[in-house]
């Protein structure tokens, strides 16, 4: 059997797909071009692949022996799940493994923006700092403000966890409503509200929904000016989920005291306005990077992807 890998992989996850089948692995710097793509999976039965790889009809169609894709990502809006699965190809995803890693990330965010942390550095760096004044630099308080969760899968409850260490209550959207409510701390008090009453009252909002047709665009002008003046943005979860024009417009006019994102909607480009805002946290999509995490998320989809070939299911099937 033979599979394509789009990237470099941990070595000892090469090393098993080796051992198993016949792997072609794309070596370049940067993502594989469609054409390239095209052209390298017309004869392979398996494709490990990443979020930056657009698997789409074109793509899927190049390729009559494919059986399954297996995403080193928990979000797969970079495949045609539908179209795939109408071809009979099994599409998986890395769930689980890499929740906490991109929980803490989120934390790190809210703290670097409502403390300033990288403006602060910045200044320092640039020569510009004067010393230590009352006045300099204000940040935020977390303690006693609402976090207001968009969204409410693992890797949001991993962040409400974490919530009463730093004092914040928590408040969160949720499509289906939660009928015992949840048991683990940070969301065992936590208040189920309307995506309206969320924006409007809380003092963080982070999102954590996955990017489909419903939520591309969800945080628009219209969600942004609900917020409250005093109020920051914080998106790990993909770039479109967010109106780049609308934010970039709404920190310059103020309308917010800071945005933290670690994702765009045309990355690796960035919006030219967001670029110069100061009170903007800008990250190059490090949510789940650490070694463990990225390790495990690849070992994760060698192993989805082994599982189909050989006719076992799969551990984690995208839903
Ligand atoms: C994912 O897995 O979807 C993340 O965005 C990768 O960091």
């Amino acid at each position: 059997m033979k599979l394509l890998v789009t990237r470099r992989l941990p070595s000892s996850v090469i090393s098993k797909l080796k051992a198993a089948a016949d792997v072609d692995l794309y070596t370049g710097e940067t993502a594989i071009s469609a054409d390239e793509l095209r052209a390298r999976i017309a004869d392979v039965d398996g494709l490990v692949c990443l979020l930056t790889d657009a698997i789409d009809r074109s793509v899927i169609d190049a390729a009559p022996k494919l059986k399954a894709i297996a995403n080193v990502a928990v979000g797969y809006n970079n495949i045609d799940v539908p179209y795939a699965r109408s071809k009979g190809i099994v599409v998986t995803n890395t769930p689980d493994v890499l929740t906490e890693a991109v929980a803490d990330f989120t934390w790190a965010m809210i703290l670097a923006i409502t403390r300033r942390i990288s403006e602060g550095e910045r200044v320092v760096r640039s020569g510009q700092w004067k010393g230590w004044a009352l006045d300099f630099m204000l940040g935020s308080d977390l303690r006693n403000k609402q976090l207001g969760l968009v969204g409410v899968g693992r890797i949001a409850r991993a962040v409400a966890a974490r919530a009463p260490a730093f004092g914040m209550r928590v408040a969160y959207t949720t499509r289906r409503p939660v009928d015992a409510g949840f048991a683990e701390p940070g969301l065992r008090e936590a208040e189920a509200m309307s995506l309206d009453k969320l924006l409007n009252t809380s003092d963080v909002v982070s999102l954590h929904v996955p990017l489909t047709a419903d939520t591309r665009h969800l945080i628009d002008k219209k969600a942004i000016t609900r917020m409250k003046r005093s109020a920051y943005l914080v998106n790990t979860a993909r770039g479109p989920v967010v109106d780049e024009d609308a934010l970039a417009w709404a920190m310059q006019q103020r309308l917010l005291a800071g945005a933290a994102l670690d994702v765009y909607e045309n990355e690796p480009a960035i919006h030219p306005d967001l670029l110069k805002l100061d009170n903007v946290l800008l990250l190059p999509h490090l949510g789940s990077a650490t070694t463990e995490t990225r390790t495990a998320m690849a070992d994760l989809a060698a192993d989805n992807v082994l599982a189909v070939l050989n006719g076992r299911t799969p551990i984690t099937p995208v839903p």
